[in-house]
């Protein structure tokens, strides 16, 4: 039996970015989306008529459950939404 290789995935510098009021750490190259996931975060949004947690669902820009406030910019897809220093996230 063969050994498999696996490439070794390197992280992007890191850096902080807010989310609601509060830092929490990310690596440049990854999405916003990831950094919340890491830290913990599952609920994104919720739903305007029955306020149900909504959170990561596709992950590629089609279910629209991960969206939020972005820098003041409405509704963005943060699993399509590369992170950058200093963002402010606020969660619909
Ligand atoms: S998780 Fe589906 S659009 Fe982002």
């Amino acid at each position: 039996m063969t050994a498999t290789r696996y490439k070794k995935i390197e992280r992007g510098k890191p850096i902080s970015i807010m989310v609601n009021g509060e830092a929490i750490e990310a690596f440049h190259g990854e999405s916003i989306a990831a950094a919340m996931l890491a830290s913990g975060r599952r609920a994104f949004r919720h739903t305007v008529k029955g306020k149900q947690a909504r959170g990561f669902f596709c992950g590629m820009g089609m279910c629209f459950d991960c969206i939020a406030t972005v820098d003041g910019v409405p509704h963005v897809r943060t699993c399509m939404t590369e992170v950058s220093p200093d963002c402010v996230v606020e969660l619909e």
